[in-house]
């Protein structure tokens, strides 16, 4: 989809479909009058037949039939504005979903009144968002060919906009990179491919890349994720890509992200039933968002260094799979007893934490589908933020509504702490029956040192189960946004 900006009268748009938004409650615009009255009155009778009042996810529609330039016009609710750039986005989704399903190539979207720059990269970047589908794997039928939107046109009088809706083409580009990794299926998407993939990104976008493999892993005691990862045909590795900038920030200590990147989360010996095995593919969310995030910043180039880390590693039973009852050393010299071998996101990552304190970060965090026990908690659309720090909290909620992707804190309750407390080693990898999220974050804290360090469950809005908005079935790519926008006030 190729996507530029026009400052031309809209009316004149000689293409498929053209889209125009009503906020809630507002009076139709002189375009849209204008629109109507070509057809005859035929938009507002549309509306007013379907109670059209601009709230989002309304929708009229109607063919002109050749008194326009364009072959139909569609109007969208663009809501009261509450919904910050979800709105936004939401309209440029459902803008191209309408174009696809009725087989237009080409869009021209009215951008609705506003700061312009802001309304055209998140446009942009839900357009780009809505027109992403999961076909990898499926057959195509020659006879009828995908549809397809090749151009989209934003009218804007404002000639600064196209800058800001490249670059929110890039951050699709990249939430969809997110996407597409944690709907890749395990027997493909494995730590091998996350390793390729590394090196193609690092060789795309000049990112450093370096490879643990698992006797290096081994070599360096770190105990967690080779235990975790020792049960798969396919071995573990830590992967580490490194951004420089150019700039004079490349002095500042780094931004360090960690993601869990479990390709499959069977259980281990603690075997899931197969009902919760079903969506365990996803388990690689956090690191999904890790690549995501670090495309973004090797195309944007911020001025202010950042790390991407990622704990691969497969969770499988066998002959040679790590035990409940075993007792691990891990990187920091803390050994942890084994209750149950599905609780093994916290061992990978405590590793890779540990291993990210030694990049002498001004603010690590990681991303993680850590447990069943935060969707409990918060509901599938929120992650549970988990950090000692309060600035770092305040600025992951800016930063979380800067994106509109939704963050709830939660407590590192330290009486909560007891319960992960070992009896024959320093600690276990399993809580007592209440705070399930809370114990895995406190768990997590033991790996941190006094690094500014955030923890960031994405167990719930990792995956969506339907379309929504800009949002597609599968997996989500949250938490690219939202830290983008973290790097993005650190680089100012
Ligand atoms: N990967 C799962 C958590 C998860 C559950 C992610 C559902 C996405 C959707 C994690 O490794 C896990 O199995 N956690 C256990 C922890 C328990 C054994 C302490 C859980 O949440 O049940
Ligand atoms: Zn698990
Ligand atoms: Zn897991």
């Amino acid at each position: 989809m190729q996507l530029s900006t026009s400052a031309a009268d809209a009316l004149q748009f000689n293409g498929g479909l053209l889209v125009l938004t009503r906020a809630t409650g507002a009076a139709p615009s002189d375009l849209e009058r204008a629109i109507d009255e070509r057809l005859s009155g035929a938009l507002s009778a549309t509306a007013s037949r379907l109670f059209f009042a601009g709230k989002p996810r309304q929708a009229v529609s109607v063919d002109t039939l050749g008194r326009l330039p364009f072959a139909r016009v569609l109007l969208l609710g663009l809501g009261d504005g509450s919904n910050g750039p979800v709105a936004l986005r939401d309209v440029a989704a459902l803008a191209v979903t309408d174009a696809l399903s009725q087989r237009h190539r080409s869009v021209g979207l009215v951008l609705p009144t506003g700061d312009s720059q802001t309304i055209a990269l998140h446009l942009a970047t839900g357009a780009s968002l809505g027109v992403y589908r999961f076909d990898t794997y499926k057959s195509k039928d020659p006879d009828v060919p995908s549809p397809l939107v090749d151009t989209l046109t934003l009218f804007t009088g404002d000639s600064t906009a196209a800058q800001a809706a490249e670059k929110g083409v890039a951050l699709a580009r990249a939430v969809n990179l997110s996407r597409q990794l944690v709907n890749e299926p395990p027997n493909d998407c494995n730590p091998a491919r996350l390793e390729a993939l590394a090196h193609e990104l690092g060789e795309k976008h000049g990112l450093k890349v370096t490879v643990l493999d698992f006797e290096e892993l081994k070599r360096r005691g770190m105990g967690g994720i080779v235990a975790v990862g020792q049960g798969s045909r396919e071995l573990p590795k830590l992967i580490h890509l490194e951004y420089t900038p150019k700039g004079a920030g490349a002095q500042k200590a780094p931004l360090v992200f960690v993601g869990k990147g479990l390709t499959f989360d069977s259980g281990g010996l603690s075997l899931k039933p197969a009902k919760s095995m079903e969506d365990m593919y996803i388990d690689m969310a956090g690191a999904a968002a890790v690549f995501g995030l670090m495309s973004a910043v090797g195309e944007l180039g911020p001025d202010v260094p950042v790390h991407g880390l990622i704990g691969a590693a497969e969770n499988m039973p066998g002959g040679a799979a790590f035990r409940p009852s075993d007792i691990l050393k891990m990187a920091n010299g803390k050994t942890v007893e084994v209750l149950n071998t599905d609780a093994e996101g916290r061992l990978v990552l405590a590793d890779v934490l540990h291993y990210g304190t030694m990049l002498k970060p001004q603010t690590m965090i990681n991303l993680a589908t850590l447990t069943g026990a935060c969707m409990v908690g918060l509901g599938n659309y929120y992650a549970g933020l988990f950090t000692a720090h309060e600035d770092l909290a305040v600025q992951l909620q800016a930063a979380a509504e800067q994106s509109g992707e939704l963050i709830w804190r939660l407590p590192l309750d330290k009486k909560l702490a007891e319960s992960i407390k070992g009896q024959r080693g320093d600690l276990k990898n399993l809580g007592g029956p209440y705070g399930g999220a809370i114990t895995a974050a406190l768990f997590l804290q033991n790996f941190v040192g006094d690094t500014r360090w955030a923890h960031l469950d994405i167990a719930g809005p990792a995956l969506s189960d339907k379309d929504d908005g800009h949002i597609r079935s599968g997996g989500t790519g949250f938490g690219v946004l939202t830290l983008w926008s973290l790097v993005e006030r650190a680089a100012a």
